[in-house]
């Protein structure tokens, strides 16, 4: 052969290896073949050093891709009600950009007082597409732990008691996140029920409980939200952390649920490599960088899940195929976000955005008491409305640890109400203040709050009516994550100063903003109390919609509300059952939490979970079965009609409890199966149509570890909120 045919050979020899080579890398980079197939390949091209540096933090909120291979960094940003400001690169503080200011959308128990999953489906995707916009990958949420007790600092992150309204709401909102190729990432999986110890703290629960009221809305959202990631808790159950428990993550999540998604470890939740190589956990972020567990720069080369796992790897001590499941999960999410097909683009602080926070905010604020009519007040009705507290200005979005927010605009509630009733009449008074923000806790505030009150009963004085705009804020010890509230009253001598306030006004509106539930010794005197939870960006405006009746209120408590702490299942026993001694909490009331509880203890309420005031009334008719006698492989139809029998048209939510009658093992008195929120005109009915399972008949049996729905007699339970039961309806079932 002639040297210019050998080199014409080789030279379509380089031409074709090459072009073969590039048609097989654009296997991963090729959007239409599918996920597992883009997965595998980009798995065969990496090196170990590349699939190790996948696992761990580079930054405060990234990880790395692969550079080398154009596959892009992972870029997770809290929270779960609002994308929150870019921070330093290893720093939690912010980053002070300029672009990045969010729409705060209500917390988490306001979207839970909606019982509406339309609405959790147009929050998520409307915070989606924020998070979209910014070009995440991750959001840092929702959180589902459950209501366990009202003094946990974050449960305003969350979604409320019962497990059946968590995992109704979290499926929607998840989806939604993700039909905008950001992953949401459920948290914080699993117990993380309290912030005191919650580094250290080993729950023992029972298998029941666990399975029964604290796991359920994380299998929703993995199961039928088909979520894409998920948070570590900071906390210990069976002796182990959780970012690193294997039977938490490896058997529970990924083998009994099919997760096929990635673990996230909360920040600074990682302490063991042999764990976290073993455990589950797939991404390590946040051990040892400044401010969270230990002070003091830690090179992200040394992360639990850095060197040392390389190192293993190479010697032998790790397998791996634990490293290659692990690079594959988080592939997997990368080429289901930012390498996605078809990926839409997003919005950022749009009208629409806004819209939804208006929306989500009107139909989760609760009205808890409305004596004779106080409520709606119509503009034009009184010249003088006193607004009075600290709450009525501050912001409520900034502060409560990891959710802080830099927002775009927050409508305050003292602006709201001067939009709507006009500035001229609207008398403002603070009345009580709270203390600065310290890092762990809080400096008092250095005003004189005896000229405070004066200042305040003396507006009170004159006014024709008074609206206190009060409850708690995101400062330390109140609805703040790293530490719980020290109390069930409300702060700041909240409750003297509405005492001495209805001294001189008779007619005296309490509007409380907070996450939690709290005590009201004024509630006899007040004329309405309108629960108003953390509303967001257009907090000021929904308020003023309810207020004025230009929205009908809607809501219904994700929450009981405790005459005292102590008839909360958590206080009812001894310190290791709320906080616990350090090391060790034990959930003495097991599967009872929340109305659970209170029911089946007979303790009397303030306020019961599901319930909520409207302008207008609704008459319940009697509730039906489909059949009297099922087997479990039926389902069941249940049907009731509901009537709106006032003059203004209204939302409902008609909620269905089931009592299991006959029963082996002891069950609550009665448990949330389903809920359906109607709208209805004045004078129009409607009927709600229910259907049961199996499941929802079901309790977890500890011996067997399964679900078992027993033969017997149960009640189905119509009712307007947990305590009030418009009607009942026997079945069997066989
Ligand atoms: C919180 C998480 C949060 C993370 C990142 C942790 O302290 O527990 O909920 O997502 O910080 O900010």
């Amino acid at each position: 052969m002639k040297k210019r045919h050998i080199t014409v050979l080789l030279l379509l020899y380089f031409f074709l290896s090459s072009f073969f080579g590039w048609a097989q890398s654009a296997l991963y980079l090729d959007e239409s073949q599918p996920v597992e197939v883009r997965v595998k390949d980009a798995l065969s091209r990496m090196t170990i050093e590349e699939k190790v540096a996948l696992c761990h933090a580079q930054s405060k909120f990234s990880s790395k891709g692969v550079p080398r291979l154009g596959i892009p960094d992972v870029w997770s940003s809290d929270g779960s009600h609002g994308v929150s400001d870019e921070k330093l690169w290893d720093e939690w503080n912010s980053a002070q950009w300029t672009n990045d200011s969010c729409t705060a959308f209500p917390a988490l128990t306001c979207l839970a007082a909606t019982f509406n999953p339309k609405i959790a489906r147009l929050y998520g995707t409307s915070i989606g597409e924020e998070a979209r916009y910014r070009n995440k990958t991750m959001l840092l949420g929702p959180g589902v732990n459950i209501y366990r007790t009202p003094l946990n600092g974050r449960n305003f992150e969350y979604m409320g008691e019962d497990p059946f309204l968590a995992s109704r709401m979290v499926v929607p909102y998840v989806q939604g996140v993700q039909s905008n190729g950001v992953a949401a990432c459920v948290k914080h999986f699993a117990l993380n029920n309290q912030e005191i110890a919650r580094g250290e703290i080993n729950v023992n629960v029972s298998d029941r409980a666990l399975h029964e009221i604290y796991l359920p809305a994380f299998k929703a959202a993995v199961q039928e939200g088909n979520v894409w990631s998920i948070m570590g808790a900071y906390n210990k159950i069976w002796g182990l952390h959780c970012c690193h428990n294997d039977i938490l993550l490896n058997q529970i999540l990924k083998n009994d649920w099919k997760f096929d998604g990635v673990v996230v470890s909360d920040w600074g939740g990682v302490h063991n490599t042999d764990e976290a190589v073993n455990g589950g956990l797939d991404i390590e972020m946040g051990t040892y960088t400044n401010g969270l567990t230990t002070q003091g720069h830690f090179p992200f080369s040394s992360y639990y899940l850095a060197d040392p796992f390389l190192k293993g790897i190479k010697s032998g001590r790790y397998e791996m195929s634990k490293l290659d499941d692990k690079a594959g999960r988080i592939l997997r999410m990368i080429f289901r976000t930012t390498m996605g097909a078809n990926r839409p683009y997003g919005r950022f602080v749009s009208p629409e955005h806004s819209d939804a926070a208006r929306k989500t905010a009107q139909e989760g604020i609760v009205l808890l008491k409305n004596e004779k009519q106080f409520l709606p007040i119509p503009e034009g009705r009184y010249k003088k409305i006193a607004v009075i507290g600290e709450n009525a200005v501050k912001s409520l979005i900034v502060g409560g640890g990891s959710t802080s927010l830099k927002a775009a605009y927050e409508i305050s509630p003292l602006q709201g109400l001067k939009n709507k009733y006009g500035e001229s009449n609207i008398l403002y008074s603070m009345g009580y203040a709270s203390g600065r923000p310290l890092y762990g806790a809080e400096e008092p505030s250095r005003l004189n709050l005896d000229s405070l009150q004066n200042a305040a009963i003396e507006t009170a004085r004159q006014a024709d009516i008074v609206l206190f705009v009060g409850g708690l804020n995101k400062n330390y010890f109140q609805d703040c994550e790293s530490g719980d509230r020290r109390s069930l009253s409300l702060p700041f001598g909240q409750d003297k100063l509405i005492e001495e306030i209805q001294k001189v006004n008779h007619n005296v509106a309490v509007v409380l903003l907070s996450g939690n539930a709290v005590l009201m010794p004024w509630l006899n005197k007040t004329k309405a109390v309108v629960q108003g939870w953390y509303l967001g960006s257009e907090a000021g405006n929904a308020l003023a919609d309810i207020i004025s009746g230009e929205a009908n209120p809607s809501g219904k408590l994700p929450i009981s509300f405790p005459r005292k702490l102590e008839d909360a299942g958590a206080h009812a026993f001894d310190q290791l059952c709320y906080p616990g001694d350090g090391n060790n909490v034990y959930y003495k009331e097991d599967i009872l939490v929340g109305y659970r509880w209170y029911d089946t203890k007979k303790i009397p309420v303030l306020f019961p979970f599901g319930y909520g005031l409207s302008y207008t009334t609704f008459q319940y008719g009697k509730p039906a079965v489909s059949s009297k006698t099922i087997t479990a492989a039926d389902s069941l139809e249940v049907t009731v009609s509901i009537k709106n029998t006032g003059k203004v048209a209204g939302k409902e939510v008609v909620q269905l409890y089931v009592s299991d009658e006959t029963s082996s093992l002891p069950r609550p008195v009665k448990e949330l199966k389903g809920f359906e929120k109607i709208s209805l005109e004045p004078g129009e009915e409607k009927t709600v149509r229910f259907t049961l399972t199996k499941e929802d008949l079901s309790y977890y049996d500890d011996i067997k570890k399964e679900w078992i729905a027993e033969p017997g007699k149960f009640k189905i339970m119509i009712g307007a909120s947990a305590s009030d039961i418009r009607g009942t309806v026997d079945f069997n079932l066989k």
